[in-house]
Order: structure tokens, then C-alpha cells, then sequence
């Protein structure tokens, strides 16, 4: 039968994806029972607010699972693989935003506008992974377009605001800014050089080969959630001193040609999009313009004349929405209403 409310779990609660987690279960009347939010031993005492109640933040530990149905993850992948399991064994269905799961093949990586047919698949470990931030809106612009004409090769460069390596990230280019300005030495700490009035082209480890992981998750994600693992595809994602909202320049090559029209005729009626494009009005999307909001802005559509069946898209969204808590709670909306 049935439930009429779901006892939910944050971990990562004081973060900046679990605080946007918060928001959007409470903006989009997600039929919550309990809201436990639990953090490190850092937030003890610490209260949050939801529906103008406040919620006393607790130390995640083993036993911090009993009574939940459903637990969002978004503390780190070394908290994942030790928590998400337990969560798992107490019964709760688990929706995962780190990288810890992601590429396990009994794992399903979803995004609900691209791939919801593989929430199901829940069944076989109890976990469901939500993708990394900057694969969910590409995504989101890829399906419809390769339902249409069949992708056949994707580049992609990112511009990634600092909030996707959370909290700590966004204080350290607010202080840096405010150093630059003050002729005070900047400090460093989540990033491997100054961030503020750069772009650092180097997002988590470099791996064999050159590339870095955010690269290789943004390949291999993709392939997995359109289900073609020969997509031929490459990435460069670049950090930028823009506190919230990830912008990308997506170069897409197709197998039947479509037209800068045809485009936008399909992103339009496309799930999760919004079109904004109309360069005579300098009208193109933009972080400032995407934060909060839950669409996938996609601009400056044109042809690639370059190569046989090219097109241009620039895709931006915000990270810490639909990149992040929003694919989560949208994951979680389908589970109760299908599953749980
Ligand atoms: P805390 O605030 O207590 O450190 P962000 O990605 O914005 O940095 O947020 C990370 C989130 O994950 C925070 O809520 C942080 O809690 C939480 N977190 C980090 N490490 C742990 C841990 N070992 N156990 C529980 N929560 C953790």
C-alpha cells in the first residue's frame, strides 16, 4: 500500500548540494514525514530550517537509517560506500549524488527527462546514482537530439562555477576576491591555484592519458545513460570564478542532418529545456540567469559547417539544482510514485 509520507534522509545536510536539497523538497511539496539531516561531527548542534520548522542537524553514524524510506546522499564518495550500503540494509531506497556508485553496472545512473525507465532497476542494490553535475544538463540537450538524428560524435568544453566542489569552494573565491581587493596575500585551499579572475583547466585528479576525472565521468556517464558505450566523445572542463551555474560549449556531430531550425524545433518540445536564443536580443543563457531556476537553458544554436552534420549548442544550468538536489528529488518523485 501506498505510503501518504516518506521519513527522508540528507547526509551532507550543512552542504551546498544538501542545502538545495532541503530547498527543493520543500518547494516542490515532497510528501515528507521526518527530514533527518545529518552531517559530520563539525555540524553537532547545529539546527536548518524546512517548512518554518527548525531541524536539529545530526552526527551521521551507523545507526542513523532506522525508520527512513529514503536517504539523499551528498557528503562525498568515501561516506557514500560506508553509509549508502547501511542506509540500504534499514530499508531505505538510496539516491546517491557522488561518484562512488555511478559506473557500477547493477547500479542505474538517471536522469528522469533522459532515462527514467532505469529507476526501476533500484530493485537490485537499493541505490540509485545521480550523475555528475555537468553530464545531467548535457544530457538533458543530447537525448532529443539523438532520438532525432542519432549522435555520433560529442565535444564538449565546461565552464564550471566554483559551488560544484561545494561550500568551502564558494567562501574560498568569495575571500580571494575580497583579498585581491584589499592587497592581502589570498589563501588556497580547495583549488590548486588563485581562482578568482582566472579559469583553471584541471577538475579533480588527472588520471593516465592526460585527462582528468570530471573529463572521463563526463564520457562515461553519458555513454552509460544514453546507453551507447561506443559514443565517440571527448571533454576539457575548466573551473571559472562564477559562484553558481555551469556553462558548456557542446560541439555535436549526427548521423542525419539537422538544421539550426530543426534544433530548436526539437529542444523545444524537449522535457527539462528552456531555449533562449534570439542573438539580435543579446537574449542567450548565462549562469546569473540559471541559478534557481529548474530548466536547462540552451542557446547560440547553429550549424557547424566544419564537418558533414554539425551543430553548436551552449548549454547552461544550475549545478547545484538540476545538476545536483533537483535530479535527486525528481529521482525520488518517481520512486513514490511508482515504486515505494
Ligand atoms: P559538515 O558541514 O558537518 O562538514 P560541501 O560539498 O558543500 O562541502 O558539503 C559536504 C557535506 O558533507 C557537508 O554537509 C558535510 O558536513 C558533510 N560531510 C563531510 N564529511 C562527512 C562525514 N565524514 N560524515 C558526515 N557528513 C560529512
Amino acid at each position: 500500500m501506498k505510503k501518504e509520507k516518506y521519513n527522508v534522509a540528507v547526509v551532507g545536510a550543512t552542504g551546498a548540494v544538501g542545502e538545495e536539497m532541503r530547498h527543493v523538497l520543500q518547494e516542490r511539496v515532497f510528501p515528507v514525514g521526518e527530514l533527518r539531516l545529518l552531517a559530520s561531527e563539525r555540524s553537532a548542534g547545529r539546527t536548518l530550517q524546512f517548512r518554518n520548522k527548525e531541524i536539529r542537524v545530526d552526527v551521521l553514524g551507523e545507526d542513523s537509517f532506522k525508520g527512513i524510506d529514503l536517504a539523499l546522499f551528498s557528503a562525498g564518495g568515501s561516506v557514500s560506500a560506508k553509509f549508502a550500503p547501511l542506509a540500504v540494509n534499514a530499508r531505505a531506497v538510496v539516491v546517491d549524488n557522488t561518484a562512488c556508485f555511478r559506473m557500477e553496472p547493477d547500479i542505474p545512473l538517471v536522469v528522469p527527462e533522459v532515462n527514467p525507465q532505469e529507476i526501476g532497476r533500484y530493485k537490485d542494490r537499493g541505490i540509485i546514482a545521480n550523475p555528475n553535475c555537468s553530464t545531467i544538463q548535457m544530457v538533458v540537450a543530447l537525448k532529443p537530439i539523438h532520438d532525432a538524428a542519432r549522435i555520433k560524435r560529442v565535444v564538449v568544453s565546461t565552464y564550471q562555477s566554483v559551488s560544484g566542489a561545494g561550500r568551502m569552494a564558494m567562501e574560498e573565491l568569495s575571500h580571494q576576491v575580497s583579498a585581491l581587493f584589499n592587497g592581502k596575500e589570498i589563501e588556497k585551499q580547495k583549488f590548486p591555484h588563485q581562482i578568482a579572475f582566472n579559469c583553471i583547466p584541471h577538475i579533480d585528479v588527472f588520471l593516465d592519458g592526460g585527462y582528468t576525472k570530471e573529463e572521463m565521468k563526463m564520457i562515461n556517464e553519458t555513454r552509460k545513460i544514453l546507453g551507447e558505450p561506443s559514443l565517440r566523445m571527448t571533454a576539457t572542463t575548466v573551473r571559472v570564478p562564477v559562484f553558481c551555474g555551469h556553462s558548456e560549449s557542446v560541439n555535436i556531430e549526427t548521423e542525419k542532418k539537422l538544421t539550426a531550425k530543426d534544433v530548436r524545433a526539437i529542444l523545444r518540445e524537449a522535457p527539462g529545456i528552456l531555449i533562449c536564443d534570439e542573438p539580435e536580443k543579446n537574449n542567450y543563457p548565462m549562469p546569473i540567469d540559471a541559478v534557481g531556476k529548474d530548466a536547462t537553458l540552451v542557446g547560440r544554436i547553429r550549424e557547424d559547417d566544419s564537418v558533414p552534420n554539425g551543430i553548436n549548442l551552449w548549454v547552461v544550468a544550475d549545478n547545484l539544482r538540476k545538476g545536483a538536489a533537483l535530479n535527486a528529488v525528481q529521482i525520488a518523485e518517481v520512486l513514490i510514485r511508482d515504486y515505494i
